[in-house]
């Protein structure tokens, strides 16, 4: 029998709590989170509890992320069910603060990590990492870990984070979680809510298709072939929108040049498509043979 976690909604009793802990020279891992939690999110959990003594998820619908006219009304907002699998994988505390305690009134500060924000999704979704960037800075002056876990499934804010963190010198741990997939393929996300039964019986094909052009790439197929071939696939699977299928570098999020990769190169293919109303991503690291 697992204990319900800690729920904390403000900065002042978080800081009380893990003050305590931190004195009592305990590790603390942090895995933020805006609900509707699946296993993609259990596994983070479990991954900060592997490396930490005491582990803090939050749940907070970012509103900065979102451009008017996306889905923050209709996000999905579960917290009932997502205390019960933050209880059952054994999370200490979890916070949940309100619009007001991450953005006090009057709140003109903002984190823009230049550059890696305005590629592949930022470039779809042009405010994106810059609201992501500037909710995870405050998120990591209140909760201060030591090591803070984030989904490969969501490889650009990944990479974006471990940049922020080493040009600001937050002293913090960044550690990629393992993307989970259902027995078909289909990357975990919340937004997977969103499919009906036909589109989700379609969105796997996504994720073969990266799959093969990243075992492609890794045996010296060209860049702009393995590329096109993966594009053909995800249309002719019937996806509304292809916004892109891109091979980078990881470091910089650069789109390699065509030709085959250098031997040793390790890289990553990532695509984003329209099903229907939603907006799918996934990704895959390849390392050339
Ligand atoms: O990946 C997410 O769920 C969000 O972008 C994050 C990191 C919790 C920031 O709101």
């Amino acid at each position: 029998m697992t204990n319900m976690p800690l729920r904390l909604r403000t900065l002042a009793d978080l800081r009380r709590v893990l003050g305590e802990h931190r004195r009592a020279g305990r590790r603390i891992g942090f895995v933020p989170t805006m609900g509707a939690l699946h296993d993609g999110h259990i596994s983070l959990v479990r991954r900060a509890r592997e490396t930490c003594d005491i582990t803090v998820a939050s749940i907070f619908v970012n509103p900065t992320q979102f451009a008017p006219g996306e889905d923050l009304d209709t996000y999905p907002r579960t917290e009932d069910a997502d205390l019960a699998r933050l209880t059952e994988v054994g999370t200490d505390i979890v916070y949940l603060p309100d619009v007001e305690e991450m953005y006090p009134d009057g709140s003109v500060t903002n984190v823009r990590v230049e550059e890696m924000s305005d590629l592949l999704d930022g470039a779809h979704r042009p405010h994106f990492f810059y609201g992501v960037a500037t909710v995870v800075a405050r998120l990591f002056v209140h909760v201060q870990p030591d090591v803070s876990v984030f989904g490969e499934k969501d490889y650009q804010q990944l990479q974006i984070i471990r940049r922020m963190v080493r040009d600001l010198g937050f002293p913090i741990d960044v550690i990629g979680g393992e993307t989970v997939r259902d027995a078909d393929g289909l990357a975990q996300s919340s937004r997977n809510l969103y499919l009906s039964a036909d589109e989700r019986a379609k969105a796997n094909v996504m994720s073969g298709a990266l799959y093969r052009a990243s075992c492609r790439l890794s045996l010296g197929v060209s860049v702009n072939a393995a590329l096109a071939e993966a594009r053909a696939r995800i249309e002719a699977a019937g996806f509304d929108e292809l916004d892109y299928v891109s091979a980078i570098d990881p470091m910089s999020l650069q789109d390699l040049p065509d030709g085959a990769v250098t031997p040793g190169f390790e890289g990553r293919v990532l695509a984003a498509a329209w099903m229907g109303k939603t907006r799918l991503i996934d990704n895959m690291g390849f390392k050339r043979a």
